[in-house]
């Protein structure tokens, strides 16, 4: 019987490990036959650890498991799927998952993370395979044809990014992933990096055939060792089985890729300021232009990517451009994870088509908070992105409506907040987040952070409200067209939609002087 005990952060941070031990020692101890598979996680974060059970090829779930838990599901037979109190049935049909579109994650949970054999049982090289009888045009139009937009937030269509590097010249190209994920409530890079690795190096093998590249790097965090150990193992795989090197799978064409960490600078999430770090230099954010496709890393042209984007490039090669694009609404093609965290109930990771409203991802798929309380906001694409009070909950989830509403969808985090949430506390942290993360390369962003913690500040205590208030519309108006990149730039996305949405909490008793 194979037994899947997720090795995921996520799993590993409410014991997996010790539930996979305690299962090996149960089922030795009762002279039973067990083969325990650490998979990646399925995404259902308040069920971790959420251990299946194979047997007869359908796969039943329990869930959370404790070490304590163990010596009972075997007491159940829950190697056959018996009857217990945590026992969900099949794992396909749990609500959470069977209605999902898996397209990017349809692996991740499934499969061993560094199994090629799984990889490819599952579909995996397919799309790798049929780059490589294409021409590096025909590649990148069909990326281009897919409607794929950038997935780290900025959405800029990734087909457009490709022809830039395949049009430049150079006899260096670069491939650079962008896993440096710092955004509040996100964790999508990281699961898949964790839990369907090979995804990830076959989208940046095709990248590379597209654009001419024969080196790729992922930049990833120091605070993901989980990750950095999965993919660096992955590509020595990938490497040793003739994936990645001279000649990727016998095409005669080169690629290689290696991962490197970062130091732990939110900044370096920003793509100028990655590739100064990647040379070793200090995380400072470049003028833009040149744009790094032409001049990127070491000077050459060079592909900047997101995780999501690279590791949705090869079910696109695999099924076609139209049978991505078919997927969404309007501009935003495809399915786009998203990460439900916060005060939520059933937080986690939820594939779907672009399309949904805001408030069906927050009650329908995550159950409302998990306090039971009502939901008083969520802050939708980071530490920079918008607060959306429930009366805008009928927003749909695509990059151009979010922005019709001041706001935007970034690398598809959404945090709930319940009615407790003091919101100038959080235009106040937005703030005092940029001041501490700035790169100082700029003014509105260096100073203008700092003049915005005090003047929230001066709000707080009653001080001249409605002058400073009016003060912080202003500063927000000199940071957001006056700064060079998205830190400065959009940390007034969280501070004005928070004053305008909620100003009950911008109006505090006025300070009475003794
Ligand atoms: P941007 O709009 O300046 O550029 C988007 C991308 O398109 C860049 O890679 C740029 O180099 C490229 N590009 C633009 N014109 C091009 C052309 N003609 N040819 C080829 N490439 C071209 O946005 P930026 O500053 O890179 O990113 C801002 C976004 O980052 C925000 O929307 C925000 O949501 C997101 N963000 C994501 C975070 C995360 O953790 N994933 C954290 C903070 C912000
Ligand atoms: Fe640096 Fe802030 Fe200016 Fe960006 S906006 S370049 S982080 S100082």
């Amino acid at each position: 019987v194979t037994i899947f005990v997720p090795g995921d952060s996520a799993a590993l941070a409410v014991g997996a490990d010790k539930v996979a031990a305690a299962i090996e020692r149960e089922a030795t101890a009762r002279g039973i036959d067990v083969h325990v598979v650490r998979n990646g996680s399925r995404g259902l974060l308040w069920l971790e650890p959420l251990v299946e059970v194979r047997s007869d090829h359908q796969r039943v779930a329990y869930g959370p498991v404790k070490a304590s838990d163990v010596s009972g599901l075997f007491d159940a037979n829950f190697l056959e799927g018996g009857e217990h109190p945590l026992l969900h049935g099949q794992t396909k049909d749990m609500p959470f998952l069977s209605r999902q579109t898996r397209l990017t994650f349809s692996r991740c949970g499934v499969t061993d993370p560094l199994s090629l054999e799984d990889y490819r049982h599952y579909q995996g090289l397919k799309g790798l395979e049929k780059a490589i009888a294409m021409a590096p045009a025909d590649i990148v139009k069909q990326v281009a044809d897919s409607g794929l937009r950038g997935r780290g937030g900025a959405g800029f269509p990734t087909g457009i990014k490709w022809k830039t590097v395949l049009d430049a010249p150079g006899d260096r190209k670069y491939i650079v992933c962008n896993a440096d994920e710092g955004d509040s409530g996100t964790f999508s890079d990281r699961m898949i990096m964790e839990g369907d690795p090979f995804v990830l190096i076959e989208g940046m093998a095709i990248a590379g055939l597209a654009t001419g590249a024969t080196k790729g790097y992922v930049y990833t965090r120091s605070e993901y060792p989980h990750a950095i150990h999965v993919m660096t193992e992955a590509i020595r795989i990938a490497r040793e089985a003739g994936i990645l090197g001279p000649s990727v799978m016998g095409s005669g064409r080169a690629f290689d890729m290696e991962v490197r960490m970062g130091a732990g600078a939110y900044v370096c999430g920003e793509e100028t300021s990655l590739l100064n770090s990647l040379e070793g230099k200090r995380g400072i954010v470049r003028a833009k232009p040149p744009l790094p496709a032409l001049q990127g890393l070491f000077g050459c042209p060079t592909v900047v990517n997101n995780v999501m984007s690279l590791a949705s490039v090869p079910v696109i090669m695999d099924r076609g451009a139209a049978f991505y694009r078919d997927y969404g609404v309007g501009r935003s093609h495809g399915t786009i994870p998203i990460q439900l965290a916060g005060n939520v109930k059933h937080g986690g990771l939820y594939e779907t088509a672009f399309g949904l409203t805001l408030g069906e991802l927050v009650y329908d798929i995550g159950g409302g908070t998990a306090n039971g309380r009502p939901v008083k906001a969520v802050q939708v694409g980071g530490p920079l992105g918008a607060y959306f009070p429930p009366s805008l909950f009928d927003t749909i989830f695509d990059y151009e409506a979010f922005a019709a509403k001041d706001g935007l969808i970034g690398h598809a985090g959404i945090v709930v907040f319940d009615d407790t949430v003091d919101m100038l506390k959080q235009a106040r942290f937005a703030m005092e987040f940029c001041a501490v993360e700035s790169c100082g390369k700029c003014t509105p962003c260096r100073i203008g952070s700092t003049r915005g913690v005090e003047t929230v500040d001066r709000i707080a205590r009653g001080i001249e409200p409605e002058k400073n208030r009016a003060l912080l519309g202003d500063l927000c108006n000199t940071m957001k067209f006056g700064s060079l990149c998205a830190l400065g730039g959009f940390t007034p996305y969280p501070v004005m939609s928070a004053m305008t949405h909620f100003p009950e909490d911008f109006a505090p008793t006025p300070l009475v002087e003794a």
